[in-house]
């Protein structure tokens, strides 16, 4: 009998666990537990606001990133009180909509589509089922035109009703969430411009709007212009391609309108260090971070991975020793970018030469010759649907992405389906095994197509 070969997994959009920075958090975990200071305050219930050394030293660590150069005076740096330590970008994405959102005062959550599939049940188990609005988004993001008009009309229903929730000092209900994934958006890969960023946080100040910003594919990216070679061979640089709309929040206009701002940055550390963390944290005005700690789960339980933020801490102490500051900046410069910068080049390559010249092309060119993120997003040929590659594909040892599940499950912008689209990444599979399934789904694709045209 010959043995079964597993298929080759081109849809789950998880981080190689070859990849994973297991020395350094095994160094991480025997320190803890060799300095009892440490190790007793991971073990109790953490502050609401998170392990303050954690919330200190990724306040240093992202200054460095988003602020690399810049002498903005005490604009340049990001102080702890700006971060709240959370149990990773989905876990707060809830505890978000939980403090600042009110299901009578809150009237509808705009997402970008094609949406991240999996947060569409986190807006309804908070009471949005019906109220999701999808928002499309051309080659620079987010078509803020149609978001105004939506937003105009929303206001021009609405009248004004006692809040459900309580009152509470430490948060404000917004009339309006925006949620998207500005930097290589999840399922498109599109990096959203300047202007935009800058325009949707007026129009999210205009309309009494907070902006969930998904910043979890920021750290990871490289150059693909074609003067730049192999990219997988320069060296990397710890530094951000655009500011996040968080940073735009706190400098445009003189800053934010209220104490609270208008836009929160969702951080995690499952793509860089790993997803059974369950580590992250959101960034906002100090008000707003404050806020978010004070959600009743937090203020039971404490913060959340509060033993867990005690390793990711020491992956984020300074080091002196190191010309990266510290062992997670070493780790994504020195292991992730090359090994996805790799990856990226064979998937996209292999694409170009398999699967283009049988009508299956990426939906768009990306205009910023920048690479990041763990996915590329394919148009099929237009006799062809999702729905059939996804099945074909599988009796043929290949799992794709099926593009359906992007579409809002209700309220589609452009009664956009997605049946035409599919997702590939490159991150989960093992290296060797991008090009192997990429030639599988040509002959899928082959098989499917000339049974068409007979
Ligand atoms: C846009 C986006 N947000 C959030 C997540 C999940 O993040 P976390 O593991 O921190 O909950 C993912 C993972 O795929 C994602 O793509």
């Amino acid at each position: 009998m010959s043995p079964i070969i597993p298929p080759i997994n081109l849809s789950s959009g998880f981080p190689a666990p070859s990849l994973f920075p297991l020395q350094q958090l095994n160094r991480a975990t025997n320190t803890v537990f060799s300095k009892p200071a440490i190790w007793h305050e991971g073990m109790i219930y953490g502050p609401d606001e998170g392990h303050y050394p954690l919330r200190r030293n990724i306040a240093r660590w992202l200054s460095q990133f988003y602020y690399p150069n810049e002498t903005l005076g005490s604009k340049s740096r990001i102080d702890a009180d700006r971060i709240c330590i959370t149990g990773g970008a989905s876990q707060n994405l809830a505890c978000l909509l939980q403090v600042f959102t009110d299901p009578v005062v809150t009237r509808s959550v705009f997402i970008v589509e094609p949406g991240y599939f999996l947060s569409f049940r986190v807006f309804e188990d908070a009471g949005f089922h019906g109220r999701l609005r999808g928002v499309p988004e051309d080659e620079e993001g987010i078509d803020l035109a149609f978001l105004e008009e939506r937003l105009r009309k929303e206001d021009s229903h609405s009248k004004t009703e006692r809040p459900y929730k309580p009152q509470r000092p430490y948060r404000k209900l917004y009339r309006n969430i925006i949620y998207c994934v500005p930097t290589f958006s999840n399922p498109s890969g599109k990096v959203m411009s300047l202007s935009r960023r800058t325009e949707l946080i007026r129009l999210a100040r205009k309309y009494d709007a907070l902006v969930i910003a998904d910043d979890v594919y920021d750290f990871v990216h490289w150059s693909t212009s074609p003067s730049s070679g192999d990219s997988s061979s320069s060296t990397p640089e710890f530094r951000h391609i655009l500011p996040r709309l968080v940073d735009i929040d706190r400098t445009l206009d003189g800053g934010p309108i209220d104490e609270f701002g208008n836009c929160v940055s969702n951080g995690s550390f499952s793509k860089i260090v790993g997803p059974g963390c369950r580590v992250g944290w959101a960034e906002g005005t100090p008000a707003f971070a404050y806020g978010v700690s004070q959600v009743g789960s937090t203020h039971s339980g404490g913060a959340p991975s509060q033993l867990m933020s005690t390793f990711v801490n020491e992956m984020l102490e300074f080091d002196t020793s190191k010309h990266n500051d510290c062992a997670l900046t070493t780790h994504i410069l020195e292991t992730l970018i090359p090994a996805y910068s790799r990856r990226y080049k064979k998937l996209t390559t292999a694409v170009k030469e398999h699967l283009c010249p049988h009508g299956t092309v990426p939906a768009f060119e990306n205009k910023f010759n920048v690479g990041g993120g763990f996915f590329v997003w394919l148009k099929l040929p237009e006799s062809l649907t999702s729905a059939e590659i996804v099945s074909a594909a599988r009796q043929d040892g290949v799992i794709v992405g099926d593009g359906r599940v992007s579409a809002l499950p209700e309220g589609n912008a452009r009664c956009a389906s997605y049946e035409d689209m599919i997702r590939l990444c490159f991150a989960w599979v093992n290296e060797e095994e991008l090009v192997e399934g990429v030639t599988a789904l040509a002959v899928t694709l082959a098989r499917l197509l000339e049974h068409k045209s007979v």
